[in-house]
């Protein structure tokens, strides 16, 4: 892959080669598969999370199944995955071979345990290897049940949503790097205030947050037989929702942290397939960014459409760099009661672009205020302005993105 120096970036004290780096996950989870990733260009990779054999998953398979709407397939992917099969020492081995073969690449260990000692001598293990980061993910969904049995630190939460066990976890980890290796905390979205728990991280010495794990879902049930769609034997449950339709949330999360910690860097995930998706993380102060299920759609090549993309995007906009570009749209986000109420939009339709197919005037009609009507002479409908209230209904529906306000 061709280097491109605009892409290059620092993330707590480390030099990543590009933004784009894989986030725990199946992708993750076998030396074979990122050694891969490395050749097609990846900065870096979050091995899928990994504890000492004790912690052993049981699987129950199938674990991932596409959350698709209609015609529109996998806008979401819906897993009841649990950490990998593999264990630290796994981890540690791949971690050597890896560092004498690709040294520019960053190499991050995740971890996951129950007890104080246990997180101790995952962060030794990792330390000794030569690990550049460490991640604690305690954000699974359905965490708690690979760690329920050892049950002394966690309950029936998720670990990262208690705001005592992320500060605490985070101090028991941060006291057991010897070598100083950075550590990232991973955010789950299943939290009422997601910037809070960030707060709890940073006080317990987080160098780092990632931005966010999956989101509690359930995929629904086939309807001619009653059963959960993603079933093992007859029965389902419930699991994390991660793709396209987890992007606002996680977009949603890293400014909320990013309000309430501005200093606490931020590597985000969440339903990132473009290199448009990557522009929005990085303006919205998030950078490195992971990747997990666009890969299942679109394989590890990813990596360099979205290097060249984005390098072309910041060369066209004047960006010297990510952190030039980092964080630049923060100051438009306010709170709601900060929105001018001076200012009232009308719809406006670009005649050339219309195909006069009325989805709009159905949309307002039907679901917003009654301002459109299709002429009789087929062309494009009229807004009454009178009636419009700029609600911004109809050009959600318009195939054409015909529709703006002003
Ligand atoms: C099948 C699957 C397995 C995952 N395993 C892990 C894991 O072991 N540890 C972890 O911290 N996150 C895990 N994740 C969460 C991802 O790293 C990522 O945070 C989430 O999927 C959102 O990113 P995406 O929309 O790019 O997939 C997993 C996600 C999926 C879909
Ligand atoms: S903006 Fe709202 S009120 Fe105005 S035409 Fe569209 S749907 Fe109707
Ligand atoms: S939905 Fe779009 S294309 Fe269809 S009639 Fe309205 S403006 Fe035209």
């Amino acid at each position: 892959m061709m280097a491109r120096s605009c892409l290059e970036l620092t993330f707590c004290g480390k030099h990543f080669i590009n933004p784009f780096i894989i986030s725990a996950s199946p992708a993750s989870d076998s030396r074979e598969k990122v050694e891969r990733a490395f050749i097609a260009g990846w900065a870096g990779v979050v091995f899928k999370t990994v504890s000492l054999p004790e912690y052993a998953p049981s699987l129950a398979s199938p674990y991932m199944i596409g959350i698709d709407c209609k015609s529109a397939k996998q806008l979401g992917m819906l897993n009841t995955d649990l950490i990998s099969e593999r264990t630290v020492y796994d981890i540690a081995e791949d971690i050597r071979y890896f560092k004498q073969k690709y040294p520019d690449r960053i190499l991050i260990g995740s971890i996951m345990a129950a007890y104080q000692s246990h997180w101790t001598q995952l962060v030794e293990i990792l330390e000794d290897a030569g690990a550049d980061m460490i991640e604690l993910s305690m954000s699974c969904p359905q965490g708690e049940q690979s760690i329920a049995r050892n049950a002394e630190m966690v309950s029936q939460v998720i670990p990262a949503s208690d705001p005592a066990l992320m500060l605490e976890t985070t101090r028991v980890v941060k006291n057991a790097v010897k070598k100083g290796t950075p550590v990232i905390v991973k955010m789950t979205p299943n939290v009422t205030d997601i910037a809070q728990l960030a707060l709890m991280a940073q006080k317990g010495g987080a160098d780092a947050v990632c931005a966010i794990d999956t989101l509690r879902g359930f995929a629904g049930v086939d309807v001619e037989t009653g059963r959960p769609k993603l079933n093992t034997n007859g029965f389902g449950t419930w699991g994390g929702l991660s793709g396209p339709l987890l992007k606002p949330v996680a977009l949603a999360a890293i400014t909320k942290i990013k309000t309430l910690c501005p200093q606490l860097p931020v590597s985000g995930v969440g339903g990132i397939s473009s290199w448009e998706d990557a522009a929005e993380f990085i303006l919205l102060g998030a950078a490195p960014l992971q990747i997990c299920t666009a890969i299942s759609k679109y394989g590890l090549g990813l990596a360099e459409s979205l290097c060249k993309n984005l390098s072309a995007y910041m060369e066209r906009k004047g960006y010297a760099s990510v952190s030039d570009m980092l964080g630049r749209s923060l100051p438009y986000l306010v709170e709601h009661s900060k929105l001018s109420r001076t200012a009232h939009c009308l719809c406006n339709i670009d005649e050339s672009k219309c195909i006069h197919c009325g989805k709009c005037a159905v949309c307002c009609s039907d679901y917003a205020y009654g301002a459109l009507s299709l002429p009789a002479d087929g062309g494009a409908p009229h807004v009454d302005a009178e009636l419009c209230r700029g609600c911004g209904a109809c050009a959600s529906v318009c195939p054409r993105n015909a529709i703006s306000y002003r």
